[in-house]
């Protein structure tokens, strides 16, 4: 849907794009905002008391009002511009749980994590002596409740998951999940990067604790991100950063008064072109709607697994799975070799282990190939995948 609104494709005739786990390709309108605050108001936010100043603190602040709306957040206040997702994860470690947990206490995540939903929990446990602990999935190397029922015990303080995850793409039960973490006063701390692109985020109906995602896998700007978390837990978050824009006042004497919420949390000069291509990016999502997107993205899966399923030599590690997401391989064949092969067909997948390390000890390989879907994949663009990966016999004299 919607490809006329997409220079990539008009610049790029041949290309089919599948590799939108990665980052996403961007409508005019969030370039047009990019553009226009660099070519008709360029001026800092949060500083100056002349009109384009005060307009731009009127359009980054309103982009906030636009964000919590987006996420169904309670306050504006509980919304956070970061770098991306791993810059919001890193802060939610190391500016609250550092505080918050202590040597003994237990971390739970999963095998199938992003590194920046294991990495920052990783150091905690060397930093403070948490231990970080895995819930086992099931067959389909999926999170159930059931089994994070049976690993809960009495030193779990807080659970970290993606909401869908990049590699196996199934979607977490995150409402149910979070229902019973809080009944045993446990905080559930969300990768939204691959699901607040989509589908429909209410981190108040799922009652979300931490959430963290990034602009640029959502049709906006590269560099910007947010980091959601409830005001109660909010208000904790001891900064990372000091500098301008923070603080109320400071004195020879040293004394220091550091703003309020949310400022109090984004020092510096903040990515103002990345804010404003993100306000562009979430009204255009919610022009076409969330629920529009996942339903389509779904029925492109659902086509894609069945066709292929067409080609005897093809693995898929995810069939169950219900995102956007399908990881595949060729028989006896590199995943690295095989999206070789299809990028010289102007196909683009991702090859790798996804920097998700640990997934391997689940799919029990190594590398996977990844295709990606977003609004505006077509079936006509899987019929011609499915041609060229039918035809894989000539796999290596095409990339030798
Ligand atoms: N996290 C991104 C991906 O899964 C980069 O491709």
């Amino acid at each position: 849907m919607n490809r006329e609104d997409f220079l990539m494709f008009k610049n790029n005739p041949d290309l089919i794009y599948f590799d939108n786990g990665a980052t996403t390709f961007k409508p005019k309108c969030v370039i047009s905002a990019i553009n226009d605050y660099y070519t008709k108001y360029t001026a800092n936010s949060h500083r100056g008391d002349y009109n384009l100043s005060l307009k731009i603190d009127e359009l980054y602040e309103g982009t906030r009002e636009i964000v919590k709306d987006f996420i169904n957040a309670k306050s504006s206040k509980e919304i956070i511009f970061t770098k991306g997702t791993t810059d919001s994860l890193n802060i939610i470690v190391f500016s609250f749980m550092r505080y918050y947990l202590k040597k003994g206490d237990e971390v739970l995540i999963t095998k199938a994590e992003h590194a920046s939903n294991v990495l920052p929990w990783f150091e905690l446990e060397k930093e403070i002596g948490i231990k970080v602990n895995f819930i086992p999935l099931n067959e389909n190397h999926e999170v159930t409740l059931e089994n994070l029922k049976k690993v809960i015990n009495k030193d779990t303080k807080v659970v970290s998951l993606a909401y869908i995850t990049n590699v196996i793409g199934d979607v977490r039960p995150i409402k149910e999940i979070a229902k019973y973490l809080h009944e045993k006063n446990i905080l559930l701390c969300v990768d939204g990067a691959q699901s607040v692109p989509h589908m429909k985020t209410d981190v108040i109906s799922d009652d979300i604790d931490f959430l963290a995602f990034s602009a640029h896998k959502m049709l906006g700007p590269t560099g910007i991100g947010v980091l959601y978390a409830k005001e109660k837990y909010l208000e904790l978050f001891k900064p990372l950063i000091y500098g301008g824009g923070m603080n109320a006042r400071f004195e020879s004497s040293k004394e220091v008064e550091y703003k309020e919420l949310p400022l109090r949390l984004e020092a510096g000069t903040s990515n103002i072109a990345g804010v404003l291509g993100l306000r562009s990016a979430i009204l255009y999502l919610e022009e076409i709607g969330l629920n529009k997107i996942e339903k389509y993205e779904h029925e492109l899966r659902e086509y894609l697994v069945s066709r292929l399923k067409e080609i005897p030599n093809v693995i898929v590690y995810n069939e169950f799975s219900k995102s956007g997401i399908v990881v595949f391989n060729l028989e006896g064949v590199f995943a690295e070799d095989t999206s070789r092969y299809l990028n010289h067909y102007h196909i683009c997948v991702r090859a790798g282990n996804h920097c998700t390390k640990m997934v391997k000890d689940e799919i029990k390989v190594k590398n996977t190939c990844r295709v990606s879907l977003y609004l505006y994949n077509t079936k006509e663009e899987i019929d011609k995948f499915i041609e060229v990966l039918k035809d894989n016999k000539k796999l290596f004299e095409v990339i030798l």
